[in-house]
C-alpha cells in the first residue's frame, strides 16, 4: 500500500496541497482562534509553535508509505489562493487496512462546504488511492457542526463513548463516524 499523490490535488473550489514554512502566518491566523482548537486536543498555537510543527518533517510529508504515518495538507480556494485550514488522512493499520480524517477551517470560512468538499478528497485518497478498507472519524458530541460534515459525506455514526476523555476541563463525549470502502463506491458510483 502506497499513496503517491500529484499535487495540488483539485477538486471544484479548492486545491489541497502540503504544507510548507511559507504558511506559518496564514495557519497561524485559524490554528491561534480559540472557536477552532475548542474541540480539539490542542489549545491555541502561537506563531513559534505553528513555525515549530512546519518545520517537522512529520507534518509536511507528501506521500505515506507506512501505517502510522499521516498527510496533512492545506485548504486553499482556488479563485483566491487563500490558504483557509487543514485536512488530514491518517493511516492506521497496514493489516486492517484502516485510516481516519479530520479537518479544521478559519471560521471566517464556515459556511460554505469547503471543510465537507476537502474531507471527501481525503476520503477518496484513502479508499481509492491508499486501499484503505475502512476510515473514521472521531469528534466531540458537542461539535455539531463537524457531526454535520461528516453525516454530509455519508459517514454513519458507529458509536457514543460516554465521558470517556478528560479534555479541556470536562468529562468529553466522543463520537465516533465510519465508512466502509464498499460504501464509499457506492456513494460516488464506483465500480
Ligand atoms: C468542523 C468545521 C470544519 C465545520 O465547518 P463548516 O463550515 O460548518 O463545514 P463546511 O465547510 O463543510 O460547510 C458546511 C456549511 O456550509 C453550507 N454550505 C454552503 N455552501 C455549501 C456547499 N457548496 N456545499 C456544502 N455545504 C455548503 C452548508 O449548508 C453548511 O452550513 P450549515 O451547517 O449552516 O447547514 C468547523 O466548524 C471547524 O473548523 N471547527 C473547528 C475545528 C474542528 O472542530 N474540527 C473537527 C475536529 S474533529
Amino acid at each position: 500500500m502506497h499513496l503517491s499523490p500529484s499535487y495540488p490535488i483539485e477538486t471544484e473550489r479548492l486545491l489541497l496541497r502540503p504544507l510548507s514554512p511559507d504558511d506559518v502566518d496564514a495557519a497561524h491566523a485559524y490554528m491561534s482562534r480559540p472557536e477552532v482548537t475548542a474541540y480539539t486536543p490542542y489549545e491555541p498555537r502561537s506563531r513559534e509553535e505553528v513555525a515549530a510543527r512546519f518545520a517537522d518533517p512529520k507534518f509536511t510529508r507528501t506521500t505515506l508509505d507506512a501505517e502510522g504515518q499521516f498527510v496533512f495538507l492545506g485548504i486553499v480556494v482556488k479563485e483566491t489562493g487563500q490558504l483557509v485550514g487543514d485536512a488530514l488522512l491518517a493511516w492506521h493499520s497496514e493489516l486492517h487496512r484502516s485510516g481516519e480524517v479530520g479537518y479544521q477551517l478559519h471560521p471566517d470560512h464556515w459556511g460554505r462546504g469547503y471543510a465537507t468538499e476537502a474531507a471527501r478528497e481525503m476520503l477518496r485518497l484513502g479508499f481509492e488511492d491508499l486501499g484503505l478498507r475502512r476510515i473514521v472519524a472521531r469528534i466531540d458530541e458537542d461539535n455539531p457542526g463537524s457531526a454535520a460534515v461528516l453525516r454530509r459525506l455519508g459517514m454513519r455514526q458507529e458509536a457514543v463513548l460516554v465521558e470517556n476523555e478528560w479534555f479541556k476541563g470536562r468529562w468529553s463525549t466522543e463520537v465516533i463516524f465510519a465508512m466502509l470502502d464498499r460504501e464509499w463506491r457506492d456513494l460516488s458510483g464506483g465500480a
